[in-house]
């Protein structure tokens, strides 16, 4: 395996900043793992994995090893009358793993289509869009622990999903490398088409007819209208998550603003949506410098060219306070900023 020095990540991130890491590693294989692993500690430095780097933000230039996980393969590994288990290398691109499984006719994923990143990367954010999200169809992963050198199976509830995280962002932040992720599929597909949206799409598709493929590119087409994409424009998708409140809280709010958009969560409380708050504000279409806030999607915040990590950190600061002065309510970010 080759170490590489003072590496531009400028292609591996898709905010597209420019940004080095001191030392750079393709990992392939288990033993590669371990060489990096050994590496990181020879030199005292800090270790951090990229996937797809399609939700990370850096300030500046990594001081440690960036590895960057390249394990291969997709494989079933069970089957039932109704299911199927697939497991999947952590290098995997995770729209080929959501374009395999829509191919074979299983069900599950689909509405996870185009999500930039990689498949090692999706169980630590607890991916989701439409309806839809990485826990539902999830059976089990595998990690690699870097201090104890030391593989772990763990089950859905030891993952501990949430909103866009999971324990691999909370507790075990910065200890593993996602090795594989197994998930069970639906060979008899349920379809998730509650979102408007993929309504109104489907019928431009073939009548309508619903079907894991014609899911797939209704929801290609949705994305593709409201998200750039980061090869022509750099960004990380939502930057913030969308911020929960109390019933109490969202009525007060609904006597100034009685279009604001909500959804009542199981615990009683209701999701804003961001985007739309930020719109509120102003924001929308805003540039400042070679940082903007997307024309189509507020949630989204872009990199028109030359913007640094801090520059567009400084507008993620302006919105949230914008957004916590007009309406008293705090954006969390969703990005990972390092
Ligand atoms: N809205 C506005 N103005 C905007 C943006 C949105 O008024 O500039 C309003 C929309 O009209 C809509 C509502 O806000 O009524 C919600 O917008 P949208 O359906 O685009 O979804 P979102 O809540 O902004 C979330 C996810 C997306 C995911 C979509 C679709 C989060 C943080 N984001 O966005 O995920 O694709 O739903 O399910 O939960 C991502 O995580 O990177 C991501 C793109």
């Amino acid at each position: 395996m080759k170490i590489m020095e003072n590496y531009s990540l400028k292609s591996l991130n898709t905010f597209g900043l420019k940004v080095d890491a001191k030392y750079f590693a393709v990992v392939a294989s288990l033993d590669e793992i371990k060489q990096a692993g050994k590496f990181a500690d020879k030199k005292a430095v800090s270790l951090m994995v990229l996937g797809g780097g399609s939700n990370v933000l850096f300030r500046g230039d990594f001081p440690g090893l960036i590895v960057r996980n390249n394990l291969k393969g997709i494989s079933v590994i069970d089957e039932t009358d109704d299911f199927v288990f697939v497991k999947v290398m952590g290098g995997e691109v995770w729209d080929d793993f959501v374009s395999f499984c829509v191919g074979n006719g299983w069900g599950g994923v689909e509405n996870l289509s185009l999500i930039p990143g990689s498949v090692g990367a999706v169980p630590i954010q607890n991916i989701g869009a439409y309806g839809v999200e990485l826990k539902d169809n999830f059976f089990e992963l595998e990690a690699w622990f870097w201090k104890t050198s030391e593989m772990k199976i763990f089950s859905k509830n030891e993952c501990e999903f949430e909103y866009r995280s999971s324990i691999f962002k909370k507790k075990l932040k910065g200890d593993v490398i996602i090795t594989s992720v197994t998930f069970r599929l639906n060979k008899k597909p349920k379809f998730k088409t509650d979102y408007g949206a993929i309504k109104n799409e489907l019928k431009n598709i073939n009548n309508g007819k619903i079907s894991v493929n014609n899911v797939r590119n209704a929801i290609i087409n949705i994305r593709r209208s409201k998200l750039p994409d980061p090869a022509d424009l750099g960004n990380a998708g939502s930057f913030f998550k969308n911020p929960v409140v109390s019933l109490v809280k969202l009525s007060e709010l609904k006597t100034e603003y009685p279009e604001i958009v909500s959804y009542q969560q199981v615990d009683g409380n209701y999701k804003l949506a961001a985007g739309w708050l930020i719109d509120k504000c102003g924001w929308k279409g805003k540039r400042v410098g070679d940082s903007g806030v997307h024309t189509e999607q507020a949630l989204v915040l872009v990199n028109y060219g030359n913007a640094t990590g801090n520059e567009i950190l400084n507008l993620a600061k302006e919105i949230q306070k914008s957004v916590f002065e007009k309406f008293g309510v705090i954006l969390e970010k969703e990005v990972n900023v390092v």
